[in-house]
């Protein structure tokens, strides 16, 4: 089946190519059905929001350490926690991060949600961001659509529909690849497939494992896609 085929080209793609991040859990541990604690994968993600990979681990690292837990970040001094967000931006997202872990910690008994509805129930998760906790963290099947897998799926099926009107049918698609039993890997794969192959400028193509079956590659120009609507 073409769907199967693709997903299991991608996890073997990730098994040799996947990046270290420091919320991640190797794809051998993932395998023994060991997952991501959710508050890191939570943090890592309201942080990956608007901010690159390469910003964002020095500021995981330093929140982790400061607090280890979500109740810890919880009980935390609000000024605290601002002073310590300074350089990310977007200040909102850091006030709705302290009421997520208020949430959380008070309102769930330190415990996350672990379905995509009850995720985005709390202050500051959105559809993108329910997604990737329940994939990642519970490995629940759901589809993870960021800016990264709208390129990559724009090209693989040479989407002629432009952003945002194409939404819908790139999330059927997602969730039609995404494999029962490792929906976080495939997640995290097709994000760094994004982020490190199939990029918005001159692709790598020759070393993409979908270079096979990609509809938009020795057609048309890979860079012309996803389609925007005209301004
Ligand atoms: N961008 C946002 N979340 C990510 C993740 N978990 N892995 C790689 N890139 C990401």
């Amino acid at each position: 089946h073409r769907t199967t085929a693709l997903a299991d080209l991608l996890l073997a793609w990730y098994d040799r190519h996947h990046r270290d991040l420091p919320w991640r859990v190797s794809p051998p541990m993932a395998a023994r059905g060991e997952t991501a604690d959710p508050y890191r994968v939570w943090l890592s993600e309201v942080m990956l929001q608007q901010t690159t990979v390469q910003a964002v681990k020095y500021y995981f690292a330093l929140f982790t350490s400061r607090w280890p837990t979500v109740t810890d970040l919880a009980r935390a001094d609000n000024e605290d926690v601002m002073k310590s967000w300074a350089g990310l931006g977007y200040y909102a997202r850091a006030r709705n991060l302290k009421k997520c872990a208020e949430a959380v910690a008070f309102g769930h008994g330190g415990v996350f949600p672990d379905t995509e509805e009850g995720l985005k129930a709390l202050p500051g998760i959105g559809d993108y961001t329910a997604a990737a906790i329940a994939a990642i963290a519970f490995n629940r099947h759901s589809a993870v659509l960021d800016g990264n897998v709208e390129r990559v799926i724009s090209r693989l099926h040479a989407i002629e529909t432009p952003l945002p009107a194409a939404k819908p049918e790139m999330r059927a698609l997602v969730a039609a690849m995404t494999p029962q039993d490792r929906p976080g890997d495939f997640a995290q794969g097709m994000m760094d497939l994004g982020a490190t192959i199939c990029t918005p400028r001159r692709p790598a193509c020759a070393l993409c494992p979908f270079n096979a079956q990609c509809r938009v590659l020795g057609q048309d120009d890979p860079e012309l896609y996803p389609r925007k609507a005209a301004k």
